[in-house]
């Protein structure tokens, strides 16, 4: 029932970005670290620095304003993460969200039954699992993936709880209080962002699969017979969502799954795939999950899920186009694609070629040097443009390391204030991606860097 790992739909590489390479800049330049590290980590888990988190901000504020702000048939809920466990019952989880695990009884490692033509001995690592001479394999086992925790202080039959898998099933048990608050009817959406947790076995790949993860899911209920034309309706949205914040398209595919792929709830599903530099990925699952969800909660809490349809008379259960987006996942995403590494002036320059509107910082306020009265002036131009853009004030070192720093972090946008500014009011605009220097006036400035966020921008990767 969970996904497939990162296997590889085609046989296209890339060479402009390392998964080693993403990792020591994010690293280098804070945006994010491996969870617990002055412990010696924990498998899997990573923390977000100052960056990350601002990057991280940008992505979900751009879903949210792909999912509400553009449109009026969807509404937001952010629903517990610890729900009733006869939730996990009704969705399918409990039975099925496992993976068939064999263990070795020799190094004591867990494999993926079908992973394991390409996974490694704990003991010879130059050897696949169960091809060294002491590897004894046991049968195949279920493995359920659900983490599982207890409400109140005994453990007690009863108070045994899940950490939510997925969030998706906090908006169908949420479908009967939005139908009744939200003054909406079908086609109509419920959208969510948040935490969910998998006791993933296979993960790795920096945080493309990890054991805690973010993910942005709406489910879309619509009448029956409007399924098919919504579901094709979503995939070409969510293509566009990724374009259209700088993804390069050739990177982009729209993978339909096979009969044998297709999860338990769902007639069709795509995945959007990412060529990241472990190959061809999932990065957002497209599916038609059917009326399968409202018919199970239906069944197992008794209470009536449907929709009626006071004009036609026709009562209903609405089906359901669900796009599944993984946070973390869309902003490694971000970032490979951004990652480009040229030449300035002689000197190699490594450089994030993030879409302005999910770069963590717009522009950095650079005083040339910090005496003649520049670093003062640079903080009034600081203050000026920090209440109406992200902005940050930058004074430590030389100006040619400081612009190096902003363009690793993607910073779109640097203000030089240097010896002509007490003269003349006028400042440097400097563009990340041509390097172009521009000279214009303070008064104005924010007026102008906001113009030019709202642009249309192409990745200048795209050449
Ligand atoms: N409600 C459907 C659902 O959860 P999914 O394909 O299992 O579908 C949706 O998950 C998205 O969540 C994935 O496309 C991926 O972006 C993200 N995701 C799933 N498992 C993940 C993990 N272990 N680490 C990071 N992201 C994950």
């Amino acid at each position: 029932m969970s996904e497939s790992p990162a296997d590889t739909s085609t046989d296209r590489e890339r060479s402009d970005a390392s998964l080693e390479e993403v990792i020591a800049l994010c690293k280098r330049r804070g945006f994010i670290f491996p969870s617990s590290e002055i412990y010696g980590g924990v498998g899997s888990t990573y923390d977000y620095g100052h960056y990350g988190v601002l990057l991280r901000n940008n992505v979900k504020g751009e879903w949210w304003r792909a999912m509400l702000t553009e449109r009026d048939d969807i509404v937001a809920i952010d629903s517990a993460i610890i729900q009733h466990p006869r939730v996990w019952e009704a969705s399918g989880h409990v039975g099925g969200f496992s993976d068939p695990m064999v263990d070795c009884k020799t190094c004591k490692l867990r494999f993926r039954e079908d992973h394991l033509a390409t996974a490694q001995c704990g003991r010879k690592p130059s050897k696949r699992a169960g091809e060294g001479p002491d590897c004894e394999l046991t049968e195949a086992r279920e493995f359920n993936l659900m983490f599982r925790t207890q409400i109140g202080p005994v453990a007690e039959s009863g108070s045994e709880v899940y950490l939510r898998p997925e969030t998706a099933q906090g908006i169908f048990i949420n479908f009967k209080n939005v139908l009744g608050f939200a003054r909406k009817k079908p086609p109509f959406g419920i959208a969510q962002i948040g935490k969910s947790f998998r006791n993933e076995i296979t993960t790795g790949n920096f945080i493309f699969r990890t054991r805690e993860f973010e993910q942005m899911e709406m489910e879309f209920f619509c009448p029956p017979d409007e399924a098919e034309r919504w579901h094709e309706h979503w995939m070409a949205e969510r293509m566009r969502w990724y374009t259209e914040l700088g993804i390069q398209p050739d990177n982009l595919i729209l993978r339909p799954h096979g009969a044998d792929e297709l999860s338990h709830y769902s007639s069709a599903t795509s995945d959007i795939e990412y060529l990241f530099p472990m190959g061809y990925s999932e990065l957002e699952g497209i599916a038609n999950r059917g009326d399968f969800d409202l018919t199970q909660h239906a069944k197992f809490s008794g209470e009536k899920l449907e929709y009626f349809d006071q004009g036609s008379g026709e009562r209903y259960v609405p089906h359901v186009i669900e796009p599944a987006a993984g946070v973390d996942r869309a902003t490694l995403a971000f970032i490979v694609d951004a990652y480009d590494v040229d030449e300035v002036e002689g000197r190699t320059r490594t450089v994030l070629r993030l879409h302005p509107k999910l770069a963590p910082v717009k522009v950095a306020v650079l005083p040339l040097v910090s005496k003649d009265g520049m670093p003062e002036r640079a903080r009034e131009v600081f203050e000026l443009l920090r209440r109406r853009l992200g902005t940050e004030f930058d004074e430590g070192g030389s100006i040619g390391k400081r612009y190096r720093r902003q363009d690793e972090i993607g910073t779109p946008w640097g203000v030089t204030i240097d010896g002509e500014t007490a003269g003349d009011g006028s400042v440097t605009l400097r563009d990340r991606d041509s390097l172009a220097q521009e000279r214009v006036p303070i008064e104005g400035l924010a007026e102008r860097l906001l113009a030019k966020l709202d642009e249309e921008w192409i990745s200048p990767k795209l050449g």
